[in-house]
């Protein structure tokens, strides 16, 4: 791998520690307790740079998100929403709710602004904003039941037991015949760019809210199973579809692919 690609995470350490650090001293400033609760002050950080970086993002993966989001339909469940931009991407008449699982609530708000600006309301019943993690099964139930579709862009990076918290979700929360969407950067197929995320993921978790660059998300989705009524493993698609970012090269740290997933009927 070339080393000017290899090095590149370091110009986005130093925009974003450009933007983030000095409010994030600010916040300490105010409430020096933050120091002794460093998942607040990372998301406190994340925040922060979450307004640039999540604008930028989206504008860059348009093309990607218009993809998979024109299949999501029913209640729309979206792990890890950040500031709410996948919203924008649904479709009114199909969707008919918008579910933001997100734990930071500094986030809340503009999750809010974008969802109202698309008639999501948690007035009408169409908007529910959730402060727990994609791992909090049994909280995502009690508040919303089952869901037509989970949609994850940029989020299975960042959840703490990815593999298990996912499968745990998409088989309790996810209806049969009800389908996964996701848009994320995931772990290299070639092995000296899988190395280099291996170096830098520590680094990165530490300051973008545990996100890691060496998750082989794309290929644990297609090895997803579940566990049918006589305690039997099964797989967990009746149909799967995968494709990569149109014109990335494949030689990139952040190196994405998508899918579409239709989970098995009633087993
Ligand atoms: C890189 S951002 C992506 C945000 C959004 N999906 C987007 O594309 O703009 C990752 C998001 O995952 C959230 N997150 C972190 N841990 C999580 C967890 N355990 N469950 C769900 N979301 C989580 C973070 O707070 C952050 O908003």
């Amino acid at each position: 791998m070339k080393l000017s690609k290899a090095l590149s995470p370091l110009e986005d350490l130093r925009l974003a520690i450009g933007f983030g650090l000095i409010p994030t001293v600010k916040a300490v400033l105010r409430n020096p307790t933050l120091l002794f609760r460093p998942v607040m002050l990372s998301r406190v950080f994340m925040k922060q740079i979450w307004t640039p970086f999540g604008e930028g993002i989206d504008k860059s993966s348009r093309a990607d998100k218009v993809k998979i989001m024109q299949h999501a339909y029913g209640k729309v469940l979206d792990i890890g929403a950040g500031h709410g931009h996948a919203v924008n991407y649904l479709e009114k008449a199909r969707a008919s709710a918008y579910i933001a699982v997100e734990p930071n609530e500094l986030m809340h708000a503009e999750i809010r602004t974008r969802a109202n600006a698309a008639g999501y309301t948690e007035a009408k019943g169409t908007l529910t904003i959730l402060s727990c993690g994609a791992e909090e099964v049994e909280k995502i139930l009690q508040a919303v039941d089952h869901v037509d579709t989970v949609i994850s862009i940029l989020t299975i990076c960042s959840i703490p037991k990815p593999r298990e918290n996912l499968t745990g979700l998409i088989r309790q929360v996810l209806k049969p015949g009800g389908q996964v969407l996701y848009y994320e950067h995931v772990q290299s197929p070639l092995s000296d760019v899988a190395w280099w995320q291996a170096l830098w993921s520590p680094i990165w978790a530490v300051w973008f809210d545990g996100c890691r660059m060496d998750r082989p998300t794309h290929i644990w989705m297609k090895e997803m199973v579940d566990v049918d009524a006589h305690g039997k493993e099964v797989g967990m698609w009746k149909e799967q579809e995968m494709w990569g970012k149109e014109g990335e090269e494949m030689e990139h740290l952040f190196w994405h692919q998508s899918g579409r997933f239709v989970k098995h009927d009633e087993v």
